[in-house]
């Protein structure tokens, strides 16, 4: 079996690190990968976007499965112009991976099917959604329809916020043309929880829950990130919650994919906030969430690559999934300045050590590998991952792996796993 994997960030490098752990699998590729990635695969240099670079590289080295990991190939039909090569492919198809690349279609389908959201208007002209801000409640969240890396949600305190949000969103166009059309929406107050759900379109697998730390300071201060930390299990989705969101947020969104004939194959990920009304979506990825793999993966027992075929099958069903009891934490160590300005380059010490403790793994996000050392090459630069009996135990032993580990301006959150 000869995988290559599309992206190269930390969640690309537990992908890989899962795959790799099946006796069947002879050879992986990642595209563009990353410094860790290199230990387990070999990286190639063709961007995650490269639609027609990805298809050839896929055809002259005989590779028997894609996965597509991040959200942009995946909206821009990077599963479908695989599949009509007749190369196989996992993840889902550009009309179902439309869930996460327009907020506007994600909240429609919502409301259509009674699919628990915050309230919302779509807009797709400046003028109509400042005259609509003029008479509503804030705080307000303004969100641009299209992908935007994560920062195309603004949560406004006042009309004087909001309605620079819609000008910077619409008409300056801060996030291109994913700012063609907004949504305006209800803010609502309570935890995040992430639940990630392996589904063929029938059979909806939930993976086991996590919570992400979006602020780039501790106490959930400072600038939004592409995400500080993660711990699994969360603390407060009870068994009583996870049902209630089966019956009424996982089943009716597929039923609904289905009802819309967009069949979601894939990873379907749930960014649920608990209300004091109950669960409800606050959107949808077609997609692994980065850090959240970081810490859903090392917990599961069965094999990833089964799960993948199965999916692509259609017979999840006939798979059994199964999950370490023990909790996984994961902390991100990042550049100084990020997520604004930073500088690479830095030599990175300490990853071996870190890792010879048992049960701590170190996830690559930006680095570098060269010469036998590792330099810092991003923003995000490793998720220090460690598992243990109890969340605290892992907390305690994810800080140990990072106190290891040394680069210039290493800039990370210390309170992650405490929510
Ligand atoms: P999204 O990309 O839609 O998940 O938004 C990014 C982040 O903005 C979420 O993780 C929340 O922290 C926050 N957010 C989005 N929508 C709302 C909302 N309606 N009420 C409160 N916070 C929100
Ligand atoms: N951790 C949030 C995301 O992957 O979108």
């Amino acid at each position: 079996m000869r995988i290559l994997v599309v992206g190269g960030g930390g969640r690309e490098h537990a992908v890989v690190w899962k795959l790799a752990q099946n006796p069947s699998v002879e050879k992986i590729y990642c595209a563009p990968g990353n410094g860790g990635i290199s230990s387990l695969a070999q990286c190639i240099s063709i961007k995650a976007t490269d639609i027609e670079g990805i298809k050839a590289f896929s055809k002259e080295n005989n590779i028997d499965l894609v996965v597509v990991t991040p959200d942009d190939p995946l909206a821009a039909g990077m599963v479908d112009e695989l599949e009509k090569e007749g190369i196989r492919a996992f993840g889902p198809k550009k009309d179902a991976a439309i869930i996460e690349w327009s907020k506007s279609f994600a909240k429609d389908l919502m409301k259509k099917y009674n699919i628990p959201t915050a309230r919302y208007e779509v807009f797709d002209n400046s003028k109509d959604a400042i005259g609509y801000l003029s008479h509503q409640k804030f705080p307000i969240v303004v969100k641009a329809d299209g992908l935007a890396l994560g920062k195309g949600v603004i949560i406004a305190q006042n009309f004087e916020e909001a309605r620079e949000a819609v000008y910077s969103i619409m008409d300056e166009k801060t996030f291109g043309e994913a700012g063609n059309r907004i949504v305006i929406e209800e803010f609502l107050v309570g935890q995040e929880v992430s639940i990630l759900a392996f589904t063929d379109g029938k059979t909806i697998v939930p993976m086991v829950s996590s919570q992400d730390h979006k602020r780039a300071l501790d106490g959930d201060r400072g600038l939004n990130t592409g995400g500080m930390g993660t711990f699994s299990p969360s603390r407060i989705y009870t068994s009583e919650i996870a049902q209630y969101c089966m019956e009424n947020i996982f089943r009716p969104t597929v039923n609904a994919m289905n009802m819309e004939n967009r069949k979601f194959k894939g990873v379907l990920y749930f960014g649920l906030i608990l209300t004091d009304d109950g669960p409800k979506v606050l959107e949808y990825n077609a997609r692994f969430g980065d850090p959240e793999t970081q810490v859903v993966l090392p917990r599961l027992k069965s094999d990833l690559l089964e799960i993948f075929n199965a999916v692509i099958d259609e017979r999840l069903d006939e798979v059994k999934v199964e999950w370490d009891d023990r909790a996984a934490v994961c902390v991100i160590m990042a550049s100084g300045g990020y997520p604004q300005k930073y500088q690479t380059g830095y030599e990175i010490e300490g990853i071996n050590e870190a890792e010879k403790e048992q049960d701590i793994i170190v996830f690559h996000a930006g680095t570098r590998f060269e010469n036998g050392r590792y330099y810092t090459a991003g923003g995000r630069v490793l998720g220090v991952t460690a598992m243990d009996d109890t969340l605290d135990g892992a907390i305690k032993k994810a800080y140990e792996g990072v106190g290891k580990i040394n680069f210039k301006d290493a800039h990370y959150r210390r309170d992650i796993g405490i929510k």
